[in-house]
Order: C-alpha cells, then sequence, then structure tokens
C-alpha cells in the first residue's frame, strides 16, 4: 500500500515552483530573457574560482581511495578541523571538531537538528514569514511546526506573540537571519532579548529549549553589514549553515552543523546526528565535497551583484510606494501586495510577464516575495513592466 502522507503531499505542489515551471513555458513562447522571473532563490552568479581550482588539484593529487571512499559516520576528521577552527577564528567561541557535523546542505543539517532535539508531538516555533519547506523539515520528524505571527512594521520577532506562544511543549525554536523570504536581519538586540527569553522559560519549564539556527544567507549582507551568527549569541544553539547561496552551489548539496561548543552536550550530539543519519538514509555530503569546501571555508562568490540588484529595486519600489521593508542581506525582497489578495496581485503581473511570489505559503498573506537572484541588466528591463503594471492596475489607488 502506498503511503497516504506521501500521495498526499503531490497535490501540494510548492508556489514557487509552480510559478517557475509557468516562467520556463513562457519563456519558450517569448524568449525566456523577456521574462522577468522574480521566483526561485536560485543563486545567479558563479561558483568562487578557488573551489573548481581546488577540486581539479584535489582530483589530479589526491589519493583516489580517500577521494571517492566512504566518509567516516560523522564527517572527514580533517574537514571538521578546519570548519571548526574558521568558526573559531571568525565568531570567537571554541569550537572544536567535535562541534562540527558535514551535512547535505542546509536541509539536512535542519533535519538532524530537529530530530537531536524533539521527540514526536513537541513544538517548535519559528517565525513567519518563514521559508515554507520548513514544514516538512519538521513536521515530518513527528515534531510539530508553531508559527509565530510577522512583525510587518521591520520583521524583527514580535516577541509579544512569541512569549504568548511559548509553552513547555516547546523544544525548539527555529530563525533563519538575514531571513528568506524578507531579506531582513534580526538586530543585536533581537538576538539578545530571544536569547535571554529562551534562557528564563528554559529555567522556567526545567528542560532546554534549543535555538536552531539556519544560516544559509549570512554571508549576503548590505551595505558594509557584519556578519553575525545567531547561533553565537546562545549556548543550546544548532548552527546550520550551507555553502548553497554563499558559494553558488545549491546542487551540490554540501553544508554542516556546528553546535555551540558551550552546549553541555555538543560533542553527544554531532554524534547522536551519526545515528539520526543511519534512520534517514543521509550518510554525509561525499568525501570529494567535504574535501572541497575544506579550502575555501572563507571564500565567497562574488556576492555584490545582489546589492545592486537590491538598490535598483528597492528604489523603484519606493518611487512606485510600496510598502517595503529594506532588505539587509540576501537576494529576495518583500513588499506589500497592492491589494489584500496577494495571489490575485501576483496572478495580474503575469500579464507584464513579471513572475512574482505570493506570500500565503510564507505564512504572511498580503504580501509577496521577489527572488533577485537574476542579472541586473534584466533587473534593469523589469522596472518598466512593474511600473506599467502597477501603473495600469492600479490607477487609483
Ligand atoms: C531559509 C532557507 N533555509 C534552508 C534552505 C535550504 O537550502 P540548502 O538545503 O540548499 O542549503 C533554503 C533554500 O532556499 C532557504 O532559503
Amino acid at each position: 500500500m502506498l503511503n497516504q502522507k506521501y500521495v498526499d503531499m503531490l497535490s501540494k505542489k510548492s508556489v514557487i515552483r509552480q510559478l517557475s515551471e509557468f516562467a520556463t513555458a513562457r519563456g519558450k513562447e517569448i524568449g525566456y530573457e523577456n521574462v522577468f522571473d522574480y521566483s526561485l532563490g536560485n543563486p545567479s552568479v558563479p561558483v568562487a574560482p578557488e573551489f573548481t581550482e581546488g577540486l581539479i588539484e584535489l582530483l589530479a593529487k589526491e589519493d583516489p581511495m580517500k577521494l571517492h571512499g566512504y566518509s567516516p559516520s560523522l564527517g572527514i576528521p580533517e574537514v571538521k578541523e578546519a570548519i571548526a577552527a574558521s568558526l573559531k577564528e571568525r565568531f570567537g567561541l571554541p569550537y572544536t571538531a567535535d562541534c562540527i557535523f558535514p551535512t547535505s546542505a542546509a536541509a539536512a543539517a535542519i533535519a538532524h537538528a530537529v530530530r537531536c532535539v524533539t521527540v514526536p508531538g513537541d513544538e517548535v516555533l519559528t517565525f513567519a514569514p518563514y521559508f515554507p519547506e520548513y514544514n516538512p523539515y519538521i513536521n515530518d520528524s513527528g515534531a510539530v511546526l508553531k508559527v509565530v505571527p510577522p512583525q510587518t512594521e521591520d520583521f524583527q520577532i514580535n516577541f509579544d506573540e512569541f512569549l504568548r506562544m511559548l509553552n513547555p511543549k516547546t523544544m525548539a525554536v527555529l530563525i533563519n537571519t538575514p531571513n528568506n523570504p524578507t531579506g531582513i536581519a534580526y538586530s543585536d538586540a533581537t538576538l539578545k532579548k530571544l536569547a535571554k527569553i529562551l534562557s528564563e522559560k528554559q529555567e522556567e519549564y526545567g528542560h532546554d529549549i534549543f535555538l536552531i539556527s539556519d544560516e544559509p544567507y549570512r554571508e549576503i549582507v548590505f551595505d558594509g553589514a557584519k556578519c553575525v551568527s545567531a547561533s553565537t549569541y546562545y549556548d543550546n544553539s544548532i548552527m546550520c549553515y550551507s555553502f548553497s547561496k554563499s558559494l553558488s552551489l545549491p546542487g551540490e548539496r554540501i553544508g554542516y552543523i556546528a553546535v555551540n561548543p558551550n552546549c553541555k552536550d555538543a560533542a553527544k550530539m554531532v554524534n547522536m546526528c551519526g545515528q539520526i543519519s543511519r534512520g534517514i538514509g543521509h550518510n554525509c555530503p561525499t568525501s570529494l565535497l567535504q574535501l572541497g569546501i575544506a579550502r575555501v571555508l572563507d571564500k565567497t562568490s562574488d556576492l555584490s551583484v545582489y546589492e545592486t540588484n537590491m538598490n535598483l529595486i528597492y528604489n523603484e519600489l519606493i518611487d512606485l510606494e510600496f510598502t517595503v521593508v529594506k532588505p539587509g542581506g540576501t537576494f529576495y525582497i518583500f513588499p506589500k501586495a497592492l491589494e489584500d489578495d496577494a495571489k490575485v496581485f501576483c496572478e495580474k503581473a503575469l500579464k507584464y510577464d513579471l513572475i512574482l511570489v505570493p506570500a500565503d505559503s510564507f505564512g504572511c498573506p498580503g504580501y509577496f516575495r521577489m527572488a533577485y537572484c537574476i542579472d541586473t541588466e534584466k533587473v534593469k528591463r523589469s522596472l518598466p513592466a512593474l511600473r506599467k503594471f502597477v501603473e495600469t492596475e492600479y490607477p487609483n489607488r
């Protein structure tokens, strides 16, 4: 018998994927260069050349048995050491290899983290708007994802609602900063307040509450801002990192978990990840990729195009009198739609070959997301289409 749970999921295809498929089909009719496709968060800049050069060298010189052999189930020790050293240097905490578990990017990191610190029925709180894949990531483990409503003035944490929703069943809080879909980075004040509340609630409830910090956009920050890791603000935290966006490697599926070294169970949790992998069939990223990534831990692709694109779009949106908070990073922007139903708004935009994503599935109806990881030249060409769309469809607003 087929498992009905997954059969049912087949009819709930992601809106983002559907829109992206629409964009591809439309591209076949009018040329993809004429479709202003802001649907998918797929990096638009090439991988850092140092990564490619490193891989070529590894393939030419490294022992093939090491390159293509099974990775130890907790990851290759020298790779874990290199990751720990890089984190220690950057964030000033005493990371060691024991805190590190290489994963198939952030998706697998979150899948492991949630299984480490919850049992079925426990609650995991996250904050709207949030990455819709958190639903399967969390709910498939048996834990229950609960969503704290948004604070739309600035998209920082809505602490009143958070405090209302925290309860003794809350075993983990999942955050993502800089954030998909808003592009907003949590302020230092927000992260400190969050850490304080979690510490107090751990005490009150008499059990740990873990902070799972999903950080794939950590390196994509604007205006000269410093990269911060939210997981360094709170001892019971698990960093879920990915090279998908910083090095433009989403297809390679490579990232890691780094448990905060001040968490008393850090080494035990990494060991537990090895056991969790057995159950979910993960078994570490490829040895080749682990060794390749270890050589470029502090490198990124040239990410500057995202800030250029953001400024072009943000300025146009402001000129068109949209309500929008200026992103502090990522390659997303999150304006309020010009009518209550963002799905209708985005459907009307299709007539102008603008592919915008309504934010209902991000837990924030009435808003839409633009993923501006596209060529700057195309962004520039899309702006007159955006203006025409607004002026034609909403002349009297
Ligand atoms: C917020 C967030 N978390 C996690 C992921 C998963 O990314 P990956 O598994 O490629 O690291 C994404 C991908 O877009 C994302 O936007």
